[in-house]
């Protein structure tokens, strides 16, 4: 069984009482409270470290998620198998099945892995109220970050080219990206930074990145919609780290666990990057988290739409009071621009929706935040 990786950092500290963390063997123990935060058990795939209060829920939860993606093909196989005993279009048709049992093999596997790391009193009880995780099994970040396609490798440079506005402002030795999905953006940026650390808190994206780090893998793409040609029913997209990122996709250190509640330590962070993440969480405990981690005059780079994925709406803000709460949690900004959108995968509503992404760079600034911090507590006292 491989060993999971170690990250190769000194920044990390307890969560239980924020003592700096120790290396013991393969995992992590605090001196003062004792915690251990160990990688769960996998078969032939590396797993990260938990760092999470409860590791038995968010097992469970990456298991479900492999679980359901395994069950959506298998579903999809079973029906085709019975269509086809009355079908006469057998030839075109059984490249599909084939196709759907290679992507439920392609999911079987990660489930397969995670199994001995999943408490089954926990599982049963997510799997009755239908929860588990939503990213990162459609297959559409991974052949995003990783298929090397003509569309995906111009979205990824459009995005860089973006961050680049950015990094101008942001030099720093460690870069942290929140919410770093299936992990190219935090590659990208190992050009730019010494130390890149990803946050994700789905196992999901991290195990099929750390997958992918061993050996190149494939999937299928069917659709069975307006296509032209029999030909245009199945594409086979090839999924491989580019040999010339390889080194740096290893040197990122991936870190499991909530971007809004981590183990890195205060003040350990030169430029925060919340590439598409901004929407994700509310805004103010991405503040709070990223004031705690920034140093002083560390910059956080937001990049992505405000497109709200969460139902809170008193935490939907537009750009002008996302950027107005920036400054009243002592941020001073440096850069705000407005950039076309580069999704490959989202034209339709790109088209039917307002939606832009903005670029905002802004440095944090304690003394401001004092500041800030004594405005609203007069105001709030008056
Ligand atoms: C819209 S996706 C963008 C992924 C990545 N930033 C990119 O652009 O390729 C948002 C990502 O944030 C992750 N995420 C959501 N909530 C999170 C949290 N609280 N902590 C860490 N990651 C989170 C999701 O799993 C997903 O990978
Ligand atoms: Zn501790």
């Amino acid at each position: 069984m491989p060993s999971s990786s170690l990250i190769d950092s000194t920044l990390l500290i307890c969560m239980q009482c924020k003592t700096p963390l120790q290396a013991a063997h393969q995992a992590y123990q605090c001196s003062e409270c004792e915690r251990l935060y160990d990688a769960g058990k996998a078969q032939d795939i590396p797993l990260p470290i938990a760092f999470f209060e409860e590791p038995k829920q968010v097992y469970a939860d990456a298991y479900l998620g492999f679980y359901r993606a395994y069950k959506h093909f298998d579903q999809k196989a079973v029906q085709l198998t019975e269509g086809l005993k009355k079908s006469g279009r057998k030839k075109e048709l059984l490249p599909v099945l084939k196709a759907f049992k290679d992507n439920q093999k392609y999911f079987t596997r990660f489930a397969e892995a995670l199994a001995p790391s999943v408490d089954l009193p926990t599982l049963l009880e997510k799997a009755g109220k239908n929860a588990g995780q939503k990213y990162g099994y459609d297959f559409n970040y991974l052949e995003r970050d990783w298929s090397q396609q003509p569309r995906a490798q111009l979205e990824i440079s459009n995005l860089m080219s973006i961050v680049q506005k950015a990094v101008k402002h942001c030099s720093g030795e460690h870069a942290v990206v929140l919410g770093a999905g299936m992990g190219r953006l935090a590659t990208e940026l190992k050009a730019h930074h010494k130390q890149v650390t990803a946050i994700e808190n789905s196992l999901g994206q991290i195990a099929q990145f750390y997958a992918l780090l061993q050996q190149p893998n494939h999937f299928w793409r069917v659709n069975t919609i307006n296509t032209r040609k029999d030909n245009d029913l199945l594409k086979k997209v090839n999924l491989q780290i580019p040999k010339a990122l390889l080194a740096d996709a290893k040197s990122v250190d991936y870190i499991w666990a909530d971007a809004c509640n981590s183990p890195l330590a205060d003040r350990s962070v030169d430029v925060l990057y919340s590439i598409y993440f901004s929407d994700v969480v509310p805004l103010t405990k991405l503040l709070a988290e990223s004031k705690r981690l920034l140093t002083e005059g560390g910059c956080f780079v937001h990049l992505g739409p405000l497109h709200y994925h969460f139902s809170d709406i008193t935490q939907h803000y537009s750009l002008e009071t996302f950027c107005a709460q920036l400054v009243q949690h002592g941020f001073v900004l440096q850069h705000q621009s407005e950039h076309e959108p580069v999704n490959i995968d989202d034209e339709g509503l790109q088209r039917s929706q307002q939606y832009f992404n903005a670029l905002i760079v802004a440095k944090y600034d304690s003394a401001q935040d004092q500041h800030a911090e004594d405005k609203s507590s007069v105001t709030e006292s008056s």
